[in-house]
């Protein structure tokens, strides 16, 4: 027999397949029971020790319009960020990932007839991460400064939101790009000192209406080595 198991009415495949970053939200609200109730079930995600080590903050209403609205003061004075607390990605890029890199924004800016060299479109739809692609609730994840090898609890973590709010009708998109206006973040979040800010994710109702470019995966046998 074939268990198939679900999270909520949703089956967890499904979750998992119908997930994905999310650029075009409805301007709907999320209720704080259902947020309260997916980020409930969140805190089941595992860590190493079970230390938990994620700082969740939930912005929306005035909160979130607040950090919008300062970041996007920020970005139309052509302020390109903050220094990054965090690397993003290894400079340089090796290996498989920066073909990978690349054809991601190809199929992304690609998607929007935008070229791939067209460095001005692409920071004008890039801009779109910090109006959260029009959502009306964003989440940022912080971590200890002195923690990185807890990153990846956090990132557990963060996907068993993402599966959840499916559970829920609910999309996410989840944001890196926080990161380049961090001390606007934490401006707004006010979170102590010691703390780094590690991800961002909007969240809400996608809008039927958008087109999303399908994000190919690699073949199992780059990724998988079965022995
Ligand atoms: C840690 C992390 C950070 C990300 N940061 C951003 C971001 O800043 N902006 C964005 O539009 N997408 C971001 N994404 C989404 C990725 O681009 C996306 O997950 C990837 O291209 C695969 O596409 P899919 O999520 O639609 O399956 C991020 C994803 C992860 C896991």
């Amino acid at each position: 027999m074939v268990c198939r198991h679900t999270i909520g009415d949703v089956d967890v495949y499904d979750a998992v397949t119908s997930r994905h970053s999310v650029r075009d939200f409805l301007d709907r609200p999320v209720d704080h029971e259902t947020l309260t109730r997916v980020l409930t079930a969140a805190s089941r995600a595992p860590s190493g020790g079970n230390l938990q080590p994620w700082h969740v903050y939930v912005l929306s209403g005035a909160r979130l319009a607040e950090l919008k609205n300062r970041i996007a003061q920020r970005v139309s004075a052509g302020d390109r960020g903050d220094a990054l607390e965090v690397a993003t990605y290894p400079e340089p890029l090796g290996g498989p990932y920066r073909q990978r890199l690349y054809d991601f924004g190809r199929r992304r800016y690609g998607a929007l007839g935008i070229d791939h060299d067209d460095q001005a479109a692409r920071a004008r739809v890039r801009a779109g991460n910090w109006d959260c692609f029009g959502a009306t609730t964003a989440l940022f994840c912080y971590l200890d400064r002195d923690m990185p090898p807890q990153w990846g609890d956090a990132g557990m973590y963060l996907q068993t939101v993402m599966l959840l709010l499916r559970a829920e009708g609910l999309h996410s998109c989840p944001q890196i790009a926080w990161a380049e206006y961090h001390r606007t973040v934490a401006q707004v979040i006010a979170p102590p000192p010691q703390r780094v800010l590690y991800c961002g994710m909007s969240i809400g109702y996608s809008n039927p209406a958008a087109q999303h470019p399908e994000m190919p995966r690699a073949a199992l046998s780059e990724t998988v080595t079965f022995l």
